[in-house]
């Protein structure tokens, strides 16, 4: 394999499934993997090279499927290892690559490594997990606070100790100091390499060495790189297969240090700025303002930060996140435009585009109204604490967390204007369909079934993914470098650029019309004998050279000017 094929990541697109919500094939209101085997069709007509899935392994599910039993086995709410081998075998078939989500930053409380590590101070297990004596009050050992609420320590009255947890008590955080720990996981990864999958998403991977002396943070160890080294260094196939790691509270620098190829430790990071651009610093509850500059300064930072030596990842939601179009778009007035402008923005940039289910047909927020929509441990852990600690009303409580719940991403998947849009035949779904099934869904936006609506009329978001992900797989978007021309609060220009060719890429982020100045639109350094639009989510008059342009409301144009010698040479 030559080099090119092995970086065969840097010109692909992942597909982000979440498996519970993505298809239910054996009808009891669960997704599961015989339902992602199905749809690789449609997965491969949208033109998807690689999918992650998050984890299917056994689990109590307290964060649904974030805390790992065992990570060798499939959880019977998904199916079994035999599906898995038939998934990864179809996929390939079709020229998609299966990447797993690997979970071991902390593993479940029902694990049987944690089972032994709390019944003893000195067995074999004893050190697989982080245990503190108590403060000289009997307190926990010191203050950190766990990201879903409370102490981020939890007594034990057997070992008479405290274990760290920075999620939930039932996550216990894993000792990666501990050598032992750091093969079983190796081991764990190469059992999966060997079945057949091409990499794998590292869970908050650099909360992985815990800092208690120096900074007395959780993000970013003093051994983190050096734990991925040797992580990786051990892996089969290490040369061939991705390792995309999920970052929470990184810097440029350590993005860096983590991605250079010569350090040998990940290919990618999942970053956070760009979404947290609405949100307060210090609490995801509380709503900041923001506009268009703000989200291109966050994406940009890693654009300058890591290139040309490092990859970037590009992502606009998650299973973590709100929905893209209800969050910087607008998922009422202007969806289509807004949801296909905001693709425009993003997956145009240099990097790997992760698309998140649902997104491709413009799926929106849940909308939220009582207690009974939260079931995420999160959302139900601030609900709680809103209104037992704070002492906010429920509805504001409810008011504060409907935003930025990750219930409004984690709604299943809208196939068809079937009952339960399709994604199920169960009497009821895991979690209620969004109400907009109706109206937004697969087989709609695949087949032209335009029958009116808000969200209906031509209006394919799914048709505007396909054409953005055919560009990509043109050299100026696989390689093309980044200039970014002209930003405000409004809209953004920027260019890809090869010695031959030259898109422009416009887009408007805002209900209002925008201006691109003249003098940022112009040909220089590309020898022209074509010229033309390749993309427009709006009919918009044709550019002319060095004349302002005047977007209209979440506006995209992609336009590209070329040399017949690009073809010559290519
Ligand atoms: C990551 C996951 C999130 C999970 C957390 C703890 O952030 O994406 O869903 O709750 O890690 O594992
Ligand atoms: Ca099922």
């Amino acid at each position: 394999m030559n080099n090119e094929s092995l970086l065969w990541w840097k010109n692909t697109v992942i597909y982000h499934i979440y498996p519970r919500s993505f298809y239910d094939t054996n009808g009891d209101g669960i997704g599961d993997l015989n339902g992602i085997r199905e749809k690789v069709a449609y997965l491969s007509e949208l033109g998807v090279g690689a999918i992650w899935m998050g984890p299917v392994f056994t689990s109590p599910q307290v964060d649904n499927g974030y805390d790992i039993a065992n990570y060798r086995e499939i959880d019977p709410l998904f199916g079994t290892l035999e599906d898995m081998d038939a998934l990864i075998a179809t996929a390939e078939e079709a020229g998609i690559r299966v990447l797993l989500d690997l979970v071991f930053n902390h593993t479940s409380d029902q694990h049987p490594w944690f089972v032994a590590s709390q019944s003893e101070r000195n067995g074999d297990y004893h050190d697989y997990y982080i245990w503190r004596d108590p403060a000289p009050n009997g307190g926990p050992p010191n203050d950190w606070m766990a990201w879903f609420g409370g102490s981020a320590w939890t007594y034990n009255p057997h070992r008479e100790q405290y274990y760290l947890n920075l999620f939930t008590p039932q996550q216990p955080d894993l000792n990666w100091e501990n050598p032992a720990v750091r093969k079983e996981l190796v081991d764990i990864a190469n059992f999966w390499l060997d079945r057949g999958v091409a990499g794998f998403r590292m869970d908050v991977i650099n909360l992985i060495s815990k800092d208690f002396a120096g900074a007395g943070t959780w993000c970013d160890g003093p051994r983190v790189l050096e734990y991925l080294q040797e992580f990786r260094q051990n892996l089969h196939r290490r040369d061939e297969i991705v390792l995309v790691g999920e970052t929470p509270g990184i810097t440029v620098d350590r993005a860096r240090a983590y991605t250079l190829p010569e350090n040998g430790a990940l290919d990618m990071v999942l970053t956070f700025d760009h979404v947290m651009v609405d949100q307060s610093p210090t609490s995801k509850w509380v709503p900041q303002r923001w506009n268009t500059a703000d989200l291109i300064e966050a994406l940009l930072k890693y654009q300058e930060g890591l290139a040309p030596e490092c990859w970037n990842s590009i992502y606009a939601s998650n299973h973590d996140q709100p929905r893209v179009v209800s969050r910087f778009g607008d998922d009422d007035r202007y969806w289509y435009e807004s949801a296909t402008a905001l693709a425009t923005l993003f997956y145009l940039l240099p990097g790997t585009p992760i698309v998140y289910q649902g997104d491709e047909i413009g799926m929106i927020n849940f909308p939220i109204k009582t207690m009974q929509d939260l079931v995420d441990v999160e959302s139900r852990n601030a609900y709680n604490n809103f209104v037992n600690e704070e002492r906010c009303a429920p509805a504001e409580a409810i008011a504060r967390i409907a935003p930025v719940a990750r219930d409004n991403s984690r709604t299943p998947m809208q196939w068809s204007g079937d009952r339960h849009s399709g994604f199920t035949t169960a009497e009821k779904p895991w979690y209620p369909l969004n109400p907009t099934g109706e109206e937004i869904h697969v087989h709609r936006q695949m087949y032209g079934q335009n029958n009116g609506g808000a969200h209906g009329e031509n209006r394919s978001i799914l048709r505007y993914y396909q054409h953005v992900i055919r560009l990509l797989q043109t050299d100026l978007f696989r390689s093309g470098e980044l200039d970014l021309l002209f930003y405000n609060d409004r809209a953004v220009l920027y260019a890809r650029e090869t010695p031959f060719e030259r898109a422009l890429v416009m887009v408007n982020l805002c209900s209002h019309e925008a201006l691109i100045p003249g003098e940022y639109l112009n040909n220089e350094g590309t020898p022209v004998t074509y010229s033309y639009r390749v993309l427009s989510n709006t009919p918009v008059p044709e550019l002319q050279i060095n004349e302002d342009f005047h977007l209209p409301p979440f506006s995209a144009v992609v336009h590209l000017f070329g040399s017949v010698m690009s073809s010559a040479s290519a």
